[in-house]
């Protein structure tokens, strides 16, 4: 199997594109990568129906609906699951006007909080954000989980959050006026939806196993990485501003090394049972460091290996990115990759 570079497509593997693009933007999700990197792909394996079982915010299935192709995608964050369902739907501005206008109403009252979400924001904003949460839960769905959406991206912006790698930590600030900045959220939201174009039909699925066989051609996505983020713990303040909590749930990347590969082989097995024949599978993955024992784990490999059995042909690795793999932040210890695997389903 060949591996070359391809570091012009390095920034790329980054959410940072996303940040400036409407519909994308809604939520900051700086684990996921670019719209253009799923362009890319599209191009290059030409599918009619794409599958991302790690959708996180939804970059593959909005990318896919922009260019007409239909997608369906899972994950086991619900705000991931959230945010994938409003960015990928179709709306019907009115609605949502209406229900927003309904917000504006809304008279102050306390609603106590002694949580331990609570150090993560100013009382009183925060105090503004669990009335507007409770009113928010009122509205029927669809319109409930739009503006849901709104009212989180809205409260992690103003929040003291600062998610520093694996940890949520408190970094106070000056924070602007919440229901100002929800409302223009909100409104510049209603105005991306009504101006977003894209016709391919796209579908949230509540898990892989419920995806039926032989139904895709193309598998676009990024696993969690081993050893990196547990995206239930990064996440869980947005999990509980939208009333859900996936605690106890496995996530893939925080486990051991074993148990990863071992759950990575089996997501493999799964994407080929989905597979047509001739599908193509592009995966984006980051290599690990464990600087207590000084080694590298070189998961680009490791996943071309377990995709060959299960029963792909492993095409090539891209390399997208190099790091230096860093003990105590700054002695360099080697290279790590970010690397793009192709595989084939022939
Ligand atoms: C690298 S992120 C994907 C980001 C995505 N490409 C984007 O652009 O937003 C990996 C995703 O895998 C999800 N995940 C972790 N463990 C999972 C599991 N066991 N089953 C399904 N999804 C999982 C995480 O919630 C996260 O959203």
């Amino acid at each position: 199997m060949d591996i070359s570079d391809k570091l012009e497509w390095g920034p790329l593997a980054t959410f940072v594109p996303n940040k400036k693009l409407p519909v994308y933007n809604w939520l900051y999700f700086k684990e996921g990568f670019s719209r253009e990197l799923v362009f890319n792909l599209l191009d290059k394996f030409k599918p009619s129906r794409v599958l991302d079982p790690f959708c996180g915010s939804g970059t593959t299935l909005l990318a896919c609906k922009e260019k007409g192709v239909p997608s369906v995608g899972t994950d086991q964050l619900p705000i991931a699951r959230l945010a994938s369902r409003v960015k990928t739907g179709d709306w019907d501005p009115e609605k949502l006007r209406e229900v927003l206008a309904g917000l504006t109403k809304v008279k102050f009252r306390r609603i106590p909080y002694q949580g331990p979400f609570k150090r993560f924001f100013q009382k009183n904003v925060l105090e503004d954000v669990l009335l507007f949460k409770e009113e928010i839960s009122k509205v029927a769905p669809p319109e409930r989980d739009f503006l849901l959406l709104a009212l989180t991206s809205t409260a992690m912006r103003i929040s003291w959050a600062w998610k520093d790698g694996n940890v949520l930590k408190v970094k106070k600030h000056p924070v602007p006026p919440f229901r100002k900045f929800f409302m223009r959220r909100a409104k510049r939201m209603i105005k991306e939806a009504v101006a977003f174009q894209g016709t391919g039909k796209t579908e949230v699925a509540e898990s892989l196993k419920s995806v039926g066989g032989k139904t895709v051609d193309a598998v676009i996505t990024s696993p969690p990485y081993l050893n990196q983020i547990d995206y239930s713990r990064v996440y869980s303040i947005e999990d509980w501003l939208i009333d859900e909590s996936s605690e106890g749930q496995q996530y893939l990347g925080p486990e051991s090394e074993g148990k990863y590969f071992h759950d990575m082989g089996s997501v493999l097995k799964e994407l080929f049972r989905v597979c047509k024949s001739g599908a193509w599978v592009g995966i984006v993955v980051g290599n690990a460091y464990f600087p207590q024992e000084d080694r590298i784990v070189e998961s680009d490999l490791k996943l071309a290996e377990l995709g060959e059995k299960a029963d792909f042909k492993a095409k090539e690795i891209l390399v997208l990115n190099k790091r230096h793999a860093l003990q105590r932040r700054t002695i360099k210890r080697g290279e790590l990759r970010e690397s793009l695997i192709i595989l084939k389903k022939e």
